[in-house]
């Protein structure tokens, strides 16, 4: 039961602790995934995940190594040849729509699951990323049987074949979900390798899938680390690779596959410019702000982590933006009242505090709230860095925590070039009552998704996806469904 706080100025006033109930069913040991049953690995090793709120064990997983990997694509070569590539397309999109009522009806515990073992909100696990995950099953499940619609012209799409997938830690299940149904929906097979700190939830959508009866071998899911994620990328049976992650892991990557005639599509790091113009809706743009860097700990590609102001409201907007971090609560994932979860593992804490003494060092002001932080636990508090020169490490590096380095501009044309002034191309925002200045901007920010008034609004319809070292292809809509199929 709940109380409500009864305001009073004299004492510490805080807010009333209200953790998440829902009961999660959760096994000592999880197996690997291969043709619809659960097994060892084959050399006998295992990892454990824990959760970054507590530094507690939650279950020990079994890591995947070459043989596994060998098992699994033949697994999903023979879904592949005889049952799942031959099936009625629409009998395809029927097992996709039941996946995706299925996670809707286990909406709760795949929530509760996703916090405990990445650290993200449950607010953000409840209401972004599992409903999410079932609109893009739902979606893809739609456009099992109308490919020749899809993609007219003289040949009929036809499936790639098996598919390897290697997804990160900061969306697992919503990662896992926007690989999966487009590549089902096509009529390709799949082995999936989720994230070391974050493989959970995949394996719970492991049990679903054998609930929701879909032939053995079509998905097969692999935990590990990065040796299974290169063994499944390099296996030969693969022919289309699908990877989220590191930008630096995402070259290699290619590097390896310019020598076969694999495809690959890479989701890759960002360092997304937001830009509020003089002349924007100043508190609007200040919530927008703050879910564009501080949703799911900033551990977003598309996180807006660059913030551009126009000179003349950067000290009113600043002011508004530090009044507001000052209500940002930082704590237990579970509780729904926390703004602000953990971050998602020690070295990617590491990683977060190293930028925020180098970003000191390097000229750049820092900013935090005094906002309490757990003791146990992997904690970092919103920050700001003000002052920030173009060449700081805060600027030019993607952090992947709730860091943002804050510049200023006098013209448009000085806007566009600091915003492009980055290596990665992947997201952007524009803040301004005008709406040809929103067109002038989304033109020239040269970013996969630009978002006018808004941020972090996702759409299983919109295709996502990067330019320059933020990857290739595109993933959601048509584009994404177009990277599955064969059309020659
Ligand atoms: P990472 O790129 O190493 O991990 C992502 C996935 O790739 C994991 O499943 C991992 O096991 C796998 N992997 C690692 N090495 C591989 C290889 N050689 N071949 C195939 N798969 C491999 O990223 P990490 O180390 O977890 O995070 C480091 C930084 O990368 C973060 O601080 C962040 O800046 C960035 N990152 C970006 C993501 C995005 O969504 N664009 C997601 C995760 C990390
Ligand atoms: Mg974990």
């Amino acid at each position: 039961m709940t109380t409500s706080p009864t305001l009073n100025f004299d004492t510490d006033w805080s807010y009333a602790p209200a953790p998440e109930t829902a009961p999660v069913e959760l096994a000592d040991a999880y197996g690997l995934f291969i043709n619809g049953e659960f097994t060892d690995a084959k050399a006998g090793k295992t990892f454990g995940t824990v959760n970054p709120a507590t530094e507690k064990r939650l279950a020990t997983v079994a890591e995947a190594g070459d043989a596994d990997v060998d098992a699994a694509v033949t697994a999903a070569q023979t879904a592949y040849d005889k049952v799942w590539s031959k099936m009625p397309a629409a009998d395809r999109g029927k097992y996709l729509f039941r996946i995706a009522r299925l996670i809707q009806e286990r909406a709760r515990e795949f929530a509760v699951l996703e916090s405990m073992d990445g650290g993200k909100p449950i607010r953000e696990s409840r209401d972004v990323d599992i409903p999410l995950v079932a609109a893009h099953f739902f979606y893809y499940a739609g456009w099992a049987d109308k490919l020749d619609y899809a993609f007219p012209g003289p040949r009929k799409p036809s499936p790639v074949g098996v598919c390897g997938q290697v997804i990160p830690w900061n969306f697992p299940l919503l990662m896992a979900a926007w690989k999966l149904a487009p590549a089902l929906a096509c009529g390709n097979t799949v082995v999936l390798k989720p994230a070391e700190t974050t493989p959970l939830t995949a394996l719970k959508l492991a049990e679903l899938l054998r609930d929701a009866e879909l032939p053995p071998g079509v998905v097969n899911i692999l935990p590990g680390a990065g040796a299974t994620g290169a063994a499944i990328v390099n296996h030969p049976g693969v022919k289309k690779v699908a990877f989220t992650g590191s930008t630096d892991v995402g070259k290699a990557i290619a590097r390896s596959l310019a020598k076969t005639d694999k495809r690959f599509t890479l989701e890759l790091g960002g360092k997304a410019a937001n830009l509020v113009f003089a002349d924007a809706a100043i508190d609007q743009a200040v919530e927008g702000i703050v879910n564009g860097i501080f949703f799911n700990q900033g551990h977003v590609c598309c996180a807006g982590s660059r913030l551009f102001v126009e000179e003349s409201i950067h000290d009113e907007l600043i002011a508004k933006l530090q009044d507001r971090m000052k209500t940002l609560i930082v704590g237990d994932p579970l509780d729904k009242n926390t703004d602000i979860g953990a971050i998602n593992s020690r070295p990617q804490l590491e990683k977060i505090e190293h930028y925020l003494k180098l970003g000191q060092e390097e000229g750049a002001e820092m900013w935090q709230p005094e906002t309490p932080v757990p003791a146990r636990g992997f904690f970092c508090k919103p920050t700001l860095f003000l002052n920030c020169a173009q060449s700081s490490s805060v600027v030019q590096d993607e952090i992947f925590g709730p860091v943002l380095a804050v510049q200023t501009f006098r013209t448009f044309g000085e806007a566009m070039t600091k915003a492009n002034n980055t290596p990665y191309g992947l997201s952007g925002g524009v803040w301004t009552d005008k709406g040809a200045k929103v067109f002038k901007a989304t033109s020239k920010v040269r970013a996969g998704v630009v978002w006018a008034n808004t941020f972090n609004k996702f759409d299983p319809s919109s295709p996502f996806g990067g330019y320059k070292e933020s990857g290739v292809g595109r993933e959601g809509g048509l584009h994404g469904l177009k990277e599955y199929c064969s059309l020659n």
